[in-house]
């Protein structure tokens, strides 16, 4: 099934399907540009926030904000962008996105993405509808770029996947109704920061490693991409927790991860997936955003195993 009629029959908004649809077409042309440009690896830059910057970043940015000047567009926020780019002020919806999570990754030839969050203004101005909190979404997803490239979509009905097809260049329905397994042995973390780790991070931890003879009871494996896409990629197909948590570097106090463009999209996919997303001490969709850029620490996954790690001292 195509998306433009999985969108007609089960997404009633159709001027929230346009912009779904404008992102779909940006995915697309980001896709084809990984795949087939020879692009400049080497020349990067940095962000306003001190990220290093690269030519896929800048160019999948452009190619996003270039694509949602729709009417329905209010206003576009980016990892890349220094402040809210207010579009057409009667449009109803505000756009958030790291055009292009886990760059760092490009010349490994490793699976990235663009991630999304979309939220109404209903009737607020900007600013009022972007500092509220993650439950506010009216739609989030990301597409991987991937040995295929794959969508992971939610407009708060369920967690749907689908896959674009090369020779028709459109989004095909793979998975309706995604359901994250409650259960799992099978952890992410990169664990290069252990030392910096707060105790109950170290115990949970300590407790997977220890596996059938430990606590747990169960032998856990262990697989950290860093792209948080393709991470969170393999969760939703097959279960799993990711965990990036504030540890006592200083500038890891608030985690690493950014709330608004990628916590809060990943939280809504995953809890409409039936799994859980936290920052170790209160559910990711209830914590408010007071900075476009702000930071958050981010674990999730499979509901059983992130109350596990919620309930470890
Ligand atoms: O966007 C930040 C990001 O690249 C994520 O995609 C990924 O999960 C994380 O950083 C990896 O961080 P680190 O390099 O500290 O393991
Ligand atoms: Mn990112």
């Amino acid at each position: 099934m195509k998306i433009l009629s999985f969108l007609n029959e089960f997404s009633k908004d159709q001027n929230l399907n346009n912009v779904i649809l404008k992102l779909c077409s940006s995915a697309i042309k980001i896709s084809k540009s990984i795949h087939d440009d020879d692009y400049e690896i080497e020349k990067t830059s940095l962000n306003e926030d001190g990220d290093v910057q690269k030519p896929l970043d800048i160019f999948s940015d452009k190619t996003l904000l270039d694509k949602l000047r729709i009417p329905e567009v209010a206003a576009y926020c980016s990892e890349e962008q220094k402040g809210i780019v207010n579009l057409d002020e009667n449009g109803n919806f505000i756009v958030l996105t790291d055009p292009l999570d886990g760059s760092s990754n490009i010349e490994a030839n490793v699976s990235i993405g663009t991630i999304f969050s979309i939220i109404p203004k209903n009737g607020k101005c900007v600013n009022e509808a972007i500092f509220q909190n993650g439950n506010k979404q009216a739609c989030a997803g990301f597409f991987v770029f991937g040995p295929r490239t794959t969508l992971f979509l939610t407009y708060k009905n369920g967690t749907h996947s689908f896959f674009l097809n090369n020779k028709s260049n459109t989004f095909e329905l793979l998975q309706k109704n995604i359901s994250i397994p409650e259960y799992t042995s099978e952890y992410a973390i990169n664990s290069s920061y252990r030392r910096f780790w707060h105790k109950n991070v170290l115990n949970y931890i300590e407790n997977c490693l220890k596996g059938k003879d430990g606590p747990r009871k169960k032998d856990f494996n262990m697989r950290w991409v860093g792209s948080l896409v393709a991470d969170a990629s393999r969760i939703f197909t097959r279960g799993g927790i990711f965990l990036y948590p504030d540890d006592k570097r200083k500038k890891n106090k608030d985690g690493r991860l950014r709330l608004t463009y990628e916590a809060n999209p990943i939280s809504l996919l995953v809890e409409q997936a039936g799994g859980k997303a936290t920052n170790g001490k209160e559910d990711i969709l209830n914590l408010t955003i007071n900075d476009i850029h702000q930071r958050t620490p981010l674990i999730f996954g499979s509901k059983e195993e992130v109350d596990t790690f919620l309930n470890t001292e």
